[in-house]
């Protein structure tokens, strides 16, 4: 399963992106109103730190405005994945932004027959938001689990299931097991994901009985 980062954060990027576990990053409008800077200087600096795909996504409402908006933001850097909402408009769009050649990411999908239509509309990426379904009772997880099964019985289907939405290890733990393509993944959950107890304890076993060995390796 890849690892994108859900932010705009540049600084925060970087240092994700010295782990050499970072795959991509995913932005929104909301992310761009918390960084507080102009979105094409911010998806450009992501860009050259990280080759992964970056969304960046468009904020009109009609076809022909996502349009040109995608066709501006694709001309920042190669590896910007235009990013346009589940919507017929935003559909119409992605068909026609992937035909020229820019990856698209069809965000804010709520069930498995709205995938089934980004997948149809050639969507490079479709986003089903978790958190947002757990937050009113459902079960984000089942619609991975769905969206999965659909795009398993379509093998000729080549849109990767992009699991958004996601707060906590356990999101990402579910996600990895019901066979997500990609998790994008908010920084101060990525920081949790590598937290354990018992390897901390055992971390400081092993090196309170190394000492008392008065050995160095070097
Ligand atoms: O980028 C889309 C998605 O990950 C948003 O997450 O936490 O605002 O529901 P959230």
């Amino acid at each position: 399963m890849k690892f994108f980062v859900d932010t705009a954060d540049v600084a925060e990027i970087r240092a994700l992106a010295e782990t050499g576990l970072l795959d991509g990053v995913t932005t929104n409008p909301s992310l761009i109103m918390k960084a507080d800077r102009p979105m094409t200087e911010v998806i450009a600096e992501i860009c050259d730190v990280v080759d992964g795909p970056v969304s960046a996504e468009v904020t009109a409402t009609k076809a022909d405005e996502m349009l040109a908006e995608g066709r501006k933001l694709a001309k920042i850097a190669p590896n910007v994945t235009v990013k346009v909402p589940l919507t017929w408009d935003g559909l119409k769009a992605c068909r026609t932004l992937t035909g020229e050649g820019t990856m698209v990411n069809v965000t804010l999908c709520f069930s498995a027959v709205q995938a089934l239509l980004a997948a149809k509309a050639g969507a490079t990426f479709v986003s089903p938001f978790i958190g947002r379904l757990d937050d009113i009772g459902l079960d984000g997880m089942q619609l991975i689990r769905e969206i999965r099964t659909v795009f398993d019985n379509y093998p000729d289907l080549s849109t990767q299931l992009l699991a958004a939405s996601l707060r906590t290890s356990n999101h990402v733990r579910d996600c990895a097991l019901a066979g997500a393509d990609v998790a994008t993944i908010p920084p101060a959950t990525i920081h949790k994901l590598i937290e354990h107890p018992l390897t901390d304890k055992g971390l400081d076993a092993f090196l309170s009985d190394w000492k008392k060995t008065g050995q160095t390796i070097l």
